[in-house]
């Protein structure tokens, strides 16, 4: 069994697997060369040859217990045919959302264009770097992509005044998502991925009252699709300040906390596995502070089921010797 999934399954294996958020992307010099020669973010991700290459970057240089596919939340939006871009310094900027547009792709139409990440998990597979590790699949959490599908970019502190207004568009949007992101989910496993994750990265805009309708019924909808395939999946509702309520209603397999939240009450409020935590601004201390902030975690989460990651994905301007020495942090402990 692998590493992750032994932790999965509960067990408070003495050494914590590893592997990190954004772990391939622009702090490694490999992947900026490829991404200079391929400045349309969206086309790099479908393409088979690049991507799983890209997906496997990191594993050449780090002894880490997973690969994530290279890829993107918001290719679901570009599979439903709303336009999405990538601008330099700024991030995704999405096309008008058209309901009528988007009512008229099927499945077939859909996996015709996301054919590609299929492809490139099948040839990751097949990589013998994949040996004994995970293959990562995520999805963006239905209420994530709606942020973006509405919003067009990413909010950064609030959402605008007029999210709400439209709630006939906000409902059948959901209801949308949620067929799409089953079909991705499954087509992702079907191809090779051994686990899920969700990335709800906008969970922490909402307020108390309504989370149930857009982050707990929605994803506790797509965590027993995931497990209904006999396929682990790891939640991560970042900013949500109450994961102990979170778990208890969405009861995914591990769930991803972010840095703004107490690891010490977490490893006492929750007892299913846990992932990640550590502020990735540690990565640009120097290594003495570096190690002191990872052995917090490792100690905190000693005699839990915990799998070591950040509170959030990799920074740019890390020094890839970094990542480096965190790994082997971890797997020496
Ligand atoms: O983690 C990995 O290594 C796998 C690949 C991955 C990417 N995006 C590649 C990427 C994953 C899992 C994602 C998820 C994703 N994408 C999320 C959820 C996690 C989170 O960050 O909260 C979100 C919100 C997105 C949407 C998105 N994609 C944003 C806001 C941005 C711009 C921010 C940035 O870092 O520039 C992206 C671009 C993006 N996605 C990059 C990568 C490697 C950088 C693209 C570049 O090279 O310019």
């Amino acid at each position: 069994m692998t590493p992750i999934k032994e932790s999965i399954i509960n067990k408070k294996t003495k050494n914590k697997p590893i592997w990190l958020m954004r772990q391939a992307g622009r702090y490694l010099p490999e992947f900026r060369k490829i991404r200079k020669l391929n400045p349309n973010f969206i086309n790099l991700c479908l393409n088979d040859n690049l991507s799983s290459k890209i997906t496997l970057q990191p594993l050449q240089r780090f002894k880490l217990d997973a690969a994530i596919i290279f890829s993107d939340i918001l290719m679901i939006p570009h599979g439903l045919n709303q336009e999405v871009k990538f601008k330099k310094n700024f991030g995704p900027e999405l096309g008008s959302l058209n309901l009528d547009k988007i009512s008229n792709i099927n499945e077939i139409g859909f996996l015709k264009k996301l054919d590609p990440i299929y492809k490139s998990i099948k040839k990751i597979k097949k990589n013998i770097l994949i040996n004994n590790k995970d293959i990562i699949g995520f999805i963006g959490a239905p209420w994530t992509l709606l942020v973006y599908m509405i919003n067009k970019h990413s909010p950064k502190k609030k959402l605008i005044k007029d999210f709400f207004k439209d709630e006939l568009l906000i409902n059948k949007m959901l209801i949308i998502l949620e067929k799409f992101l089953k079909i991705h989910i499954k087509h992702q496993i079907k191809n090779g991925a051994t686990i899920i994750q969700i990335f709800d990265s906008w969970a922490g805009l909402l307020k108390e009252k309504d989370l149930p309708n857009y982050v707990y019924t929605p994803t506790l909808n797509l965590v027993n699709y995931v497990k209904s395939l006999n396929v682990p999946v790891i939640c991560f509702p970042r900013g949500i300040k109450n994961y102990k309520t979170f778990c208890e209603i969405v009861k995914p397999d591990a769930v991803n906390i972010d840095y703004d939240v107490d690891p010490i009450s977490i490893s006492k409020e929750i007892q299913i596995p846990v992932q990640g935590g550590l502020n990735p601004k540690v990565l640009l201390y120097d290594k003495e502070n570096l190690k002191k902030e990872a052995l917090k975690y490792l100690n905190i989460f000693k005699d839990h089921p915990y799998i070591f990651n950040l509170g959030h994905g990799v920074i740019p301007e890390t020094d890839p010797m970094k990542v480096d020495y965190l790994v082997k942090l971890v797997k020496d402990y």
